[in-house]
């Protein structure tokens, strides 16, 4: 979808649709004004009809109003102007976008952005209209027998912009929520292909696309011999019993001084997780496709801020496997040697998330980063504590949890921070090896947050457990949300600004 800018009048401007707010009780946004008095009245003598009174989500479309530019007025309810909130905004613009689509309304004026948003600049409004417009038009189709045809019923959406000097801050708003939207798009994608096409070679492959497509960014791939060379014990335990090779992709954009150290994500990629021998019950196994999405989100957060072409030093680490049940498949009761040197006594084949990031998060430590985010569907228990609102959030370091906090809360993909209290740690505690790979039934996400916590003590680090906030396992509208690209993405342009 193409997004522009209109300045000057709601009135003369020509679309399909012109897209305006009215709050509760009848008042009409400025734009809506606007159109009232040039129509003479047609948008008042409409409301007082009580076919929409402005209550938040209300919508009704209005063919030829007399006398204006666009051909149809899609009025949207904003609720009560003092009540307007962040999230209210971003709501507002995923109804207004599903109606464009039912309409199939080829060009729109969308005049949302002289809406009033508490602390919030019309930077920020430009980004959540297109991230929400883009969140609804997504469709997972690729895989269907006869995908369906790219129709782009939906052409254009120009933004009004009222005041000229705001002009500049909408155009560059307008790009950056582009490369935002790219990346959430590419991770939804990658996050939604299933097992036997999305393989550790398949991302291997994507993240060298991604070097050939943007000139900031190269990619290495570390094949098994070398990961094994590595003395990556515990990667190997989880990737042994695949036919499936595992990899550790490394992508680099270089997009800072050449000195200058970089910020690192890491991602858990289990491309298929069946549990291994600790063998997943059937029922919802095939939910586990999705068990490399932190994998995508770094993959997505790396092509945002490459198409962007963000000015600071990024390394984006996947940890691409397959965990399946083998004769070659590691046994619970294993005890392996991670690259630190620690071992791990594997007592549950199914927490093999960890095993593959420990090692992971170990081999990073030779960027010398300045910050290290992991991002993996790690646990079950972590939709037990925060469903799927908020990411669960450990950090060793309160900056970053600070840092994150308020990324969230700007980009609307939240995360909640959660206690890594050495308390946690006895759980995994073990007589025969340095630490078990299992903790017990109690604080679940917690005590694998406490097994990674012992691999990333050189640096600043925070672990997100995106099990609940990555993807929506079932229905009609299930899929990958593409979290949390936003976040990361509002991370690291926070530290880049
Ligand atoms: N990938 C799963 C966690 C998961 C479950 C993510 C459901 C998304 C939805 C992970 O590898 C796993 O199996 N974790 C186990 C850990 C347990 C054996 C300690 C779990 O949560 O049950
Ligand atoms: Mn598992
Ligand atoms: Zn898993």
């Amino acid at each position: 979808m193409k997004y522009g800018t209109h300045t000057g009048n709601a009135v003369k401007a020509k679309s399909q649709c012109a897209i305006v707010g009215v709050y509760e009780n009848c008042q009409l946004s400025p734009s809506a004004m606007l159109l009232d008095q040039a129509s003479k009245g047609y948008l008042k003598k409409v409301l007082k009809r009580g076919d929409i009174s402005g209550k938040i989500h209300q919508t009704l479309i209005l063919h030829d109003v007399p006398d204006i530019g666009a051909v149809r007025v899609l009025l949207v309810g904003l609720g009560k102007k003092k009540a307007m909130t962040s999230a209210k905004y971003a709501g507002i613009a995923k109804t207004v976008i599903g109606k464009i689509k039912a309409i199939s309304s080829r060009t729109n004026l969308c005049c949302l952005l002289e809406v009033d948003v508490p602390d919030r600049d019309i930077d920020w409004k430009t980004r959540r209209i297109i991230e929400s417009f883009e969140a609804g038009l997504y469709s997972f189709t690729e895989m269907k027998g006869k995908p369906p045809e790219k129709t782009d019923a939906i052409e254009s959406v120009d933004l009004l912009v009222n005041d000229k000097s705001e002009l500049k801050a909408v155009t560059g708003a307008i790009a950056v929520g582009n490369a935002l939207t790219a990346g959430i798009n590419s991770s939804k994608r990658l996050g939604n292909l299933p097992g036997n096409v999305c393989t550790p070679t398949y991302l291997a492959e994507q993240a060298k696309r991604l070097a050939k497509d943007y000139l900031s960014i190269t990619t290495k791939v570390i094949e098994e011999k070398e990961i094994e060379k590595l003395g990556m014990g515990a990667f190997m335990s989880v990737t042994q019993g695949s036919v499936q090779p595992g990899k550790l992709i490394v992508i680099t954009h270089k997009g800072g001084k050449a000195k200058e150290a970089p910020h690192v994500l890491v991602g858990k990629g289990i491309t298929f997780d069946t549990g291994g021998i600790s063998l997943k019950p059937g029922g919802g196994m095939h939910e586990m496709i999705w068990d490399m999405c932190g994998a995508a989100c770094v993959f997505g957060t790396m092509l945002a801020i490459a198409e962007q072409g963000l000015a600071m030093n990024v390394i984006g680490v996947i940890a691409a496997a397959e965990n399946m049940p083998s004769g070659d498949a590691s046994r619970p009761g294993d005890i392996v040697k991670t690259m630190s040197g620690q071992t791990v006594e594997i007592l549950n084949t199914d927490a093999e998330g960890r095993l593959v990031l420990c090692d992971a998060l170990t081999y990073i430590d030779k960027f010398n980063p300045k910050t290290v985010i992991d991002v993996a569907t790690l646990t079950g228990a972590c939709i037990v504590a925060l469903g799927s609102h908020a990411s669960a959030m450990y950090a060793n370091d309160d900056g970053v949890a600070a840092d994150l906090t308020k990324a969230g809360e700007d980009s609307l993909d939240r995360v909640w921070r959660m206690p890594l209290w050495d308390d946690y740690q006895v759980q995994i505690n073990s007589p025969f090896a340095d630490m078990a790979n299992i903790g017990g039934r109690e604080a679940g996400s917690i005590t694998a947050a406490c097994f990674l916590a012992r691999f990333t003590k050189k640096y600043r680090w925070a672990h997100l457990d995106v099990a609940g906030s990555a993807f929506k396992g079932s229905g009609p509208s299930k899929g990958s949300t593409g979290r949390p690209v936003s976040l990361l993405f509002e991370y690291l342009n926070n530290l880049a600004a």
